[in-house]
């Protein structure tokens, strides 16, 4: 691999004289970025790949020692900040902060998120956890649009991304109070893009797949009690449609490189479901001619 001069962090590799070259661009070079949640799972792999394309991270997390953990193990470019995105002061000192640290805030993601876990039908729908869950995976992403929005808007510039879920756009997946949270998700992406393309701010949300995080493992360990982590990644696995490859925070994190990128420099209001094509299909599940009498 050749390192060439002209540009920081440019790559250029291929054997020359045969016309071949691909290149390696740092996508997010100088930018900074706040994300919440980003103590694990996809906040962790997405500030991880942010930091490795050139950004410099603010990690915002409920959970401070695993926040300091992570921050200390992504190195020099990443920052941790206790926050709450419930409290709508922790997330507006969380902008702040990365204001007063790294002079700006170009990329603002949205990702903290919980599960919900309580029985599925209607009937025992627990109103105290939906409450609860919309705090965090709504209001906690309407904090935390509103408080970019405040220091993106007098720039006229900024990126705003948000975790919507498969969950928000097909029925069924989840619970209810789940599935209310991160359709809502979608639609606050959709209405926030109508005000802020104004002001050349873009807003998108990425909706993935079931992925084993800390999150997903916590509910397959609750409903499939006994089965070790490497059978229950495996079933969550197999529920996916693409064959040949699985759901991994790293998906989601290259989707938020690009959003976050030059190359999405138009884009705007979009969903971008990152599922193998899962919600784009249903099969009929017609019995084969030879099993029919
Ligand atoms: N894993 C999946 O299958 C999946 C699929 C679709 C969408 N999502 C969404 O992805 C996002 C990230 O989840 P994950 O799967 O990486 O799970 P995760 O549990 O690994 O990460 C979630 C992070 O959010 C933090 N958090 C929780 N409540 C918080 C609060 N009030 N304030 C600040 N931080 C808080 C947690 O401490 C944790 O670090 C969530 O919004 C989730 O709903 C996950």
């Amino acid at each position: 691999m050749l390192r060439i001069g002209l540009r920081k962090n440019v790559f250029i590799s291929g054997i020359f004289n045969r016309g071949f070259t691909s290149e390696t661009v740092s996508k997010l070079d100088g930018k900074v970025a706040l994300i919440t949640g980003a103590a694990s799972g996809i906040g962790k792999a997405t500030a991880a790949k942010f930091i490795s394309n050139g950004a410099k991270v603010v990690i915002a997390d409920i959970q401070r020692q695993l926040g300091r953990d992570t921050a200390a193990e992504l190195g020099p470019n990443a920052t941790f900040i206790p926050c709450d995105v419930t409290k709508e002061s922790d997330v507006s000192d969380a902008v702040d902060f990365t204001i007063s640290t790294h002079d700006k805030l170009d990329i603002m993601y949205n990702n903290a998120g919980i599960a919900c876990n309580t029985p599925p039908s209607i009937v025992d729908l627990d109103l105290a956890v939906f409450d609860r869950v919309m705090d965090i995976n709504v209001r906690g992403v309407m904090a935390g649009i509103k408080h970019a929005s405040r220091v993106m808007i007098p720039r006229r510039t900024g990126c705003i991304l948000c975790t919507g879920s498969i969950t928000g756009i097909m029925a069924g997946l989840a619970q209810h109070t789940y599935t209310v949270s991160k359709s809502t998700v979608i639609a606050i992406v959709s209405s926030a893009a109508a005000e802020l393309c104004q002001y050349g701010i873009r807003i998108n949300c990425i909706s993935p797949f079931a992925i084993p995080t800390p999150m997903v493992m916590n509910e397959m360990n609750q409903i499939y009690s006994g089965l070790n982590d490497a059978r229950l990644r495996e079933i969550v696995y197999n529920a996916g449609a693409l064959h040949g490859a699985n759901c991994e925070p790293e998906d989601i994190a290259n989707a938020a490189v690009y959003l976050a990128s030059d190359d999405a420099k138009y884009i705007s209001g979009h969903n971008l479901v990152v599922d193998g094509g899962f919600t784009r299909f249903k099969s009929l599940g017609f019995p084969a001619p030879d099993q029919v009498a």
